[in-house]
């Protein structure tokens, strides 16, 4: 469905609190369920993704109790030898946070699973998950790589020493929830250092984790106990909102209780660097650090990102890329091939989309190359398409902010997966009135 988006604005204000944590909300749903006894979790992120989670588990016989609107959820835990087999598929949608995590969770059941997706989540590597759980034990009818696949049966899981060929949190988690299932400690070390939000939950419902360096040991712990857990805002959110105070003109924004967790904010690093100056404020920590952050609209010079800053910003580089086509000079992204590997190739479609409303951005293999000081602008009305991922959709939205001409957003409904309310939100800020 196209979505006419808000262009050419200026004086974006006021307050927003986005929703709970994407990466936290299916951690504490997937930790709550294989506990002992309740967990409580409030704020948790009621977006298409977690759903996905939550409906799995419930498939799986663990009583999960919903107030929608007050996002809180109330979780039974079953224990990992309480879950019930299913004829079903798992059906997992566009998730690939549910799939890689629920498949190392689930690697020990003595019955078969099978695992579903959407077509983008179709096409999406899997290898990087079935490769490490095969050599703990598990067998895989799979199909090079990607869904469906099916677990068989497990036979008991031996522990691992294992180098991670990829920076990715969503296949060290995967290892890490079946490493408390197998025989022995596991040694797990990571390429660079990716968001640690399952480390945090685990030691949080009595599990046992250490980290040296980039070297991670876990010790195997079945038993965990039910938590009380409360998700702060989610970073990756608040970041379109960042974004869009610093390049509206005139903007003071202002975001509440945004998750700060060090292994998520590289966004605010690369923007101290591109001469940016965000007010951090009302600092808070229950496991997971929070604040208030306040942005104004601000000139940003070229940076140049690496590949240890593309793992702390993952999913804040498309975001980088628009910023970088309102800086002076000419912003080098490299050493972020792990885009490609998204809901959609981000290399392409962010350089491809923000082409289409006047951007310079030549693709590279592992980033891109953006041109600074780039007005956007359309001539008539100009059609950007989502292609169906979330935040290519919602980094569209904010560039549109800054356009010139009437810009439609094609598939703009995939917000809903991390992020249902966005335009919603965006539209009020803008005073809700389309262009
Ligand atoms: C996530 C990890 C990241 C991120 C995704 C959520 C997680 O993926 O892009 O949105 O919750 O662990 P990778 O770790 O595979 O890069």
């Amino acid at each position: 469905m196209g979505h006419t988006l808000l262009t050419n604005q200026r004086n974006l204000t006021g307050t927003i609190q986005v929703p709970g944590d994407k990466s936290i909300s299916h951690r504490s749903l997937m930790f709550g369920a294989i506990s002992e006894g309740k967990t409580v979790v409030d704020n948790l992120l009621f977006s298409e993704d977690c759903l996905h989670t939550l409906a799995a588990l419930r498939q799986l016989g663990v009583p999960i109790q919903v107030d929608e609107a007050h996002q809180h959820v109330e979780v039974t835990g079953v224990g990992l030898d309480g879950l019930q087999a299913t004829n079903q598929p798992l059906n997992m949608g566009n998730s690939g946070t549910s799939t890689r995590l629920l498949m190392g969770l689930l690697v020990n059941q003595p019955f078969p699973l099978t695992f579903v997706g959407d077509g983008s989540l179709s096409q999406r590597p899997l290898k990087r998950v079935t490769d490490p759980l095969q050599l703990m034990g598990a067998k895989f009818e799979e199909n090079e790589g990607h869904l469906p696949i099916t677990m068989a049966p497990s036979k008991g899981l031996s522990a691992i020493t294992y180098k991670l060929p990829v920076a990715s949190a969503q296949v060290k988690s995967a290892i890490l929830l079946a490493a408390i299932q197998a025989d022995q400690p596991s040694v797990l070390v990571e390429k660079t250092v990716t968001r640690d939000h399952t480390e945090r939950m685990l030691q949080r419902f009595g599990g046992e984790i250490k980290r040296e360096g980039l070297t991670l040991t876990v010790t195997p712990k079945p038993h965990l106990t039910g938590q009380h857990i409360t998700v702060p805002g989610d970073f990756s959110s608040a970041a379109f909102f960042l974004v869009a105070g610093l390049l509206v003109p005139d903007s003071t924004l202002v975001l509440k209780n945004v998750g700060l967790n060090q292994t998520r904010t590289g966004l605010l690093k690369l923007l101290k660097c591109m001469g940016a100056v965000i007010e951090i404020s009302e600092r808070a920590d229950d496991s997971e650090p929070t604040a208030t952050l306040t942005v104004h609209q601000q000139a940003l010079h070229r940076i140049t990102v690496d590949a240890n800053d593309v793992a702390l910003a993952i999913d804040e580089i498309p975001l980088v890329a628009l910023l970088a086509t309102q800086a002076t000079g000419q912003t080098v992204i490299t050493g972020a091939e792990e885009l490609r590997f998204k809901e959609t190739d981000r290399i392409k479609t962010v350089s491809e989309e923000l082409n289409k409303l006047g951007a310079h951005i030549a693709p590279t293999k592992d980033g891109m190359v953006i041109e600074g000081q780039t007005p956007l602008k359309v001539i008539g009305k100009q059609n950007v398409d989502s292609h169906g991922d979330h935040r290519i959709a919602m980094m569209l939205a904010v560039a549109a902010l800054i356009t010139e001409g009437q810009v439609d957003l094609q598939d703009a409904e995939a917000v809903a997966v991390s992020y249902p309310t966005f335009l919603t939100e965006l539209e009020r800020l803008c005073g809700g009135v389309i262009a």
